[in-house]
Formats: structure tokens, sequence, C-alpha cells
């Protein structure tokens, strides 16, 4: 949802700025822009479109300065122009601003500075702050000179009600940036003689890996060759630093056409990487660093509720059938947005966990907020290091799943899942879970990359059995189990990235309503990995091909569905009843990449979606 760069040090600005927003062009992909600080000018450069069309303007421009900030937007507050663009400047050109988030109260605001005599270019809540800045600015001449600047950002976000992560210029102040946050992430980098404020690190890592990661209502200003960190109730604020441990070289396609294709690839080892160190054979269990609970107190919960958005929300679905199989304990799957505001019924025996790649997404945030208020404890499974649920939550595990850059999450899935059968296998260890079936799990765990990357070598026929459907219009994903997650994970993959309308429905469902949409057109796949239900899934594939339906299953190799049973069959390898989601996942983000590829679709920017969303 939009990224952020600022940079300020001895370098040129402008290829520094770029290469950030390229890093960070996941974030958000309508339009971008750069202001550089020149001989006490700001100048400020935006286009519509991908990155490549703001170098193309770039290259006919001279553009050098040492002071510059840069963004990358995914349109919230009015329609993909220039004008909406960022950066945003007040009135007179003083103060330029880039901005993540949404200014609740923007439109109050402005009808204040109209009176004051502010006009507006753009539709943006952004250039709103941009003017208010200004108001204050101009209303600072009290101030001693040095903190004039600094005042009228602080001020000016007091009257702010919304959120933020925005880096601010100033044409008086040309070595100085501010940068402040408010429920949107910022990361403060400090390199060699330079200072870097962004939304991710990715898009600084290579200059710098030491951070100092900003709280909600922080400011930084940033002063020539060193910085403070204030509260927007100006105390200071001791600025704790954190050594990066992320490989940016995983931040690069690698040879691969596409990140989607190459994050992917990247399986074996993500899985690898999520259970390195957290299984025991010995005692046929999984252990974890940073839960911060004792198995007392593990013990004693009994009710869990596992709390996401989008993907993530698909794995919770996931682990709710194996933390109830295997650890007996009750599991309920809110959407966080949902969880948030509907005032659910909680005692201290539950433990909400809550699933999150980026560790950013705002709803999951707002519920994990939500849930610590009402005196309970939060888990918290992610991704990146240092976000934000992951520093606040009461403990956590980390994914170490490397930078997942596609729009469209793959690898993070998968690995979410694997945690979630470690957690199972813990859960279930400490309860009624047998040592015979766990190092059964423990097992299946173990064989598990290798597996993967057997299905990966699939890739060429998978590629070829969606050239057969990659002109249909709708699809439906039917599965029964922890097979019907994996459906619905498949039919969203498949929407985000080759805009064919897709449904995942439990397969009995089918009966219930979705059969009536059964042509040629709308192939089914089934997902027929789960020995439990199979003679089930079979007798519901004869009736949709009764009815004319084209249908393509996943299923175990050795199962009793034979390869003509059906116009396409992909067969993975027989699994554990816990791994197996995995297992018929990798065929689905397959076929999902190779209809976006066929149908001609920028798969790792899909329309309209952004990696993270800060905004509600
Ligand atoms: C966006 C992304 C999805 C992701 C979801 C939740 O919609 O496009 O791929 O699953 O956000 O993101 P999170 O970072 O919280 O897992």
């Amino acid at each position: 949802m939009c990224g952020i760069i600022a940079y300020l040090g001895l370098q040129d600005a402008v290829p520094i700025l770029i290469d950030g927003l390229r890093r960070l062009e996941y974030r958000g992909y309508d339009s971008a822009g750069i202001a550089v600080q020149v001989d006490g000018i700001t100048q400020c450069v935006r286009a519509i479109g991908p990155l490549s069309a703001l170098q193309k303007k770039l290259s006919t421009i001279e553009l050098a300065g040492n002071t510059g900030i840069g963004h990358t937007r995914w349109a919230t507050h009015g329609s993909v122009t220039e004008a909406n663009t960022h950066p945003q400047q007040s009135n007179d050109k003083k103060i330029s601003i880039v901005h993540n988030g949404v200014i609740e109260n923007f439109q109050s605001i402005r009808e204040f500075l109209s009176v004051q005599g502010f006009q507006f270019q753009s539709e943006t809540d952004t250039e709103t702050l941009a003017n208010l800045i200004s108001y204050h600015y101009s209303k600072e001449l009290e101030s001693p000179t040095q903190d004039r600047f600094l005042e009228s950002v602080r001020k000016a976000l007091l009257h702010v009600r919304g959120t933020y992560g925005i880096a601010v210029l100033c044409s008086d102040r040309p070595n100085e940036i501010i940068g402040a946050r408010n429920s949107s992430p910022l990361v403060l980098g400090m390199g060699k003689d330079e200072f870097f404020i962004s939304s991710d690190v990715c898009s600084f890592a290579q200059h710098t890996r030491d951070v100092v990661y900003l709280h909600d209502n922080e400011l930084v200003h940033i002063t020539g060759d060193h910085f403070k960190l204030i509260t927007l109730d100006r105390e200071a604020v001791e600025a704790v630093r954190h050594e990066v441990d992320w490989d940016t070289a995983s931040a690069e396609l690698n040879g691969y056409p596409h990140f989607m294709l190459k994050e992917i690839f990247e399986q074996p080892q993500a899985i690898e990487n999520a259970l390195r160190g957290r299984i025991s054979g010995d005692l046929s269990s999984a252990h974890f660093g940073g839960l911060q609970m004792t198995d007392e107190e593990l013990h004693k919960i009994n009710r869990i509720i596992l709390c996401a958005c989008g993907t993530a929300w698909c794995a919770c679905l996931v682990a709710e059938y194996i933390i109830e199989k295997f650890a007996r304990i009750p599991v309920e799957v809110e959407y966080a947005s949902e969880f948030r505001y509907r005032n659910a019924p909680l005692d201290q025996q539950t433990l909400i966990i809550v699933i999150s790649q980026s560790g950013e997404t705002i709803d999951t945030l707002a519920a994990m907020r939500e849930a610590q208020q009402r005196g309970l404890r939060v888990l918290a499974i992610t991704n990146v290091v240092g976000s934000t649920i992951a520093r606040e939550a009461d403990g956590g595990i980390y994914q170490h799943s490397g930078p997942e850059i596609g729009v469209a999450s793959t690898k993070a899935f998968t690995s979410q899942i694997c945690i979630s059968i470690l957690l199972a296998l813990h859960l279930g260890r400490l309860r009624d879970l047998s040592f015979d079936d766990g190092i059964e799990i423990v097992e299946a765990l173990k064989k598990l990359p290798e597996q993967v990357e057997s299905i990966l070598l699939q890739s060429e026929r998978i590629r070829s059995i969606a050239m057969r459907y990659k002109d249909c219009s709708d699809m439906l994903f039917l599965g029964r189990q922890s097979m019907f997650p994996i459906a619905l994970e498949g039919a969203l993959k498949l929407k985000e990235i080759s805009y064919v309308h897709a449904e995942g429905y439990p397969a009995a469902e089918i009966k219930h309503g979705p059969m009536a949409l059964i042509t040629p057109q709308c192939p089914i796949f089934f997902l027929a990995c789960d020995d439990h239900v199979l003679e089930k899934i079979q007798s519901n594939m004869h009736e949709v091909q009764a009815r004319g339906a084209r249908v393509i299953v996943v299923a175990q190799e050795n199962s009793a569905i034979h390869a003509n049973a059906a116009n396409d069959i992909i067969f993975v390898p027989q699994g554990h009843s816990a791994v197996n989601p995995i297992l018929a996942t990798i065929p689905l983000q397959l076929f999902a990449y190779h209809m976006g590829v066929l149908r001609g679709h920028n798969v790792d920017r899909p329309r309209h979606l952004a990696k993270s969303v800060t905004v509600e």
C-alpha cells in the first residue's frame, strides 16, 4: 500500500531513490515520484504508470542532489493521475511529503486550510498534510530556527487522525529530512555518512543493515550527519539499533522471469528454514524459541482463535484442521477485519494466534491489539523480522522464508502451514498425541522439502495443462476436509494472477448452488489428496462429469484415482495427512502462475492489489 524511501548523504540521491522504489514496487505500482533538494529548491518529478515511466521522464531532466524522497503509489484517495501522485507539495512548494496511509480527518483539515487561503491541486489527503505542515511552519517563527521544521511537522501531526508513514522535506532546510509513523511501517537506516528512511528495509538493505524501527507516534529528525528521535509529545526517545539479517540477494530475480515463480521454486528451502532447529526426533515433538509461554501455560489453553487476512487466512483454515486433529484443541478462524469489530466472547484460556507474512497488515495488527487490550495473549507467525506485528506480539514464531516480493503469496503460505504443523505437534505432545503418532509427523516433515522439489519438476507439464484452460472465464476448486482451504487458496491464487473468476468450495456443497454454473467453459479442479474421503470426492467428480464439466485433478501417486479419470491429472507424492495440504498447494500455485503468464498479465504486480495492505 504505497512505499516510501528517503535518502540523505554524500551520494547522488536520484539513483538511490529509484533503486529503492524498484524494490518497493510490490507495495504499489500505479504511479511514482521523487523530490530532490537542489540549490534551496525542492524539485519534484512524478509520473503515472510503472516506475519505468518515471525513469523515462528523469532521463530528460538534470536532477542532482544529495537529499531526496520517493514514493510508489497504490491509490487510496483520488484516482491515478499525476496530480495525485506523490510527493505532494504545499502551495508555496516549501514542504514536500511522501505518505503511506490514510488521513481520516483530511476533509475537515482541508476545510480549515481553505478558510486560511490554501488551495488544493489534488484529491489526496497527503496534499492536505503538506499544507497543514506549511501552515504551522509559517506560524512557528518563534521557534529556534533549527527546531522550526520539526515543530511544524509535529504540530501538524497532532491534528491528524489516521495512519501514516511519512518522509518530509523543507526547501529552507536542505540537509534535513523528517520521518514519522502511526500504524504504517517506517524504518531508519544508518550507513556511513548517510541515512535512509523507508517503509521496508529491503529498499536500502544493500547500503546498510544498521536500522532503527520507529514506533507509533514517533518522529525522526535527520540533520546532516546525525539524527534524533522524539515522540509526538516531544519526549526524547532512545534509538534501539538492530542489525538486519536479510539476504538482499534473495530480493533479486536471479534468472527467474518473475518473483512469483522464483518464490514458488524457493519452497523446498523455505520449508527447511521453517523446520530448522525446531524438530525433536527424540521427543517426537517440536520446540520454539520465542513463544514466551511455559508448557504449563500452553497446557491450560482450551481454545485457539486464528486471525489473518488473504492467503494467511487460508493458512489459518488449514491450521484449524491440523491443530484440532493432532492437538485436540478447539480452533476458530476469523478474518482479522471481522474479529476486530465483532466483540467475540473471550476468556483467559483462549489463545489468539495471528498469521501475517508482512507483519504489517493493518487489520491483523488491529485484531492483535484488540485482543491484547482485552487482556489476551497473542502469538504471531510472521515472516518479516522486526515488523510491527512481530514486535508487538506477546510471543511468536518467525517463518524465515526470506523476502517475498511477488504480490501473490506462495512460499509464505506453505511455510505458515509448516509452522502450524509444528505447533500442532508441540501442543499435541503436551496433551494426548502419542510418541508414535508424533514421530510419523516428524518423519513426514523431514521428507517434505524433497517431495515439494519433485512436484516443482512438473512445472512445464502444468504449463501445458494451463494452455488448455487459459481462455476460460470461470473455474471452481473443490476439496474436502483439509483440502477445502487449499481449494480456497487455489481459487484465490488464480483470481489474483490470471483474473479468471474462481471460487473454492467444500466438494459436497457444489450440489447446493455452484453446480448450476457447470458448463464446459467452467472447468473444475478437484483436490483429491485426502484418503479418508477419497471415495466421496470421486463421487463428486462423477456428478460434475455427468453434467459435462471438464475436470482437473490433483491426486496422490498410487491413489485409487486413475490417470484417465479426468481430463487432466497431476500427481503429487504420497504424504502424511498433516503435510498433504502443502503438497496439494504446489500444483495450484504453478497452475495460477502459468495461467497468468499465458493470459499476458504482470503476475508479480496484479492489477489493483498490493503486497502489504496497511489501510483498512
Ligand atoms: C495482501 C496480499 C496477500 C496476503 C494478504 C495478507 O492481500 O496481496 O498475498 O495474503 O495481503 O498479508 P500478510 O502480510 O498479512 O500475510
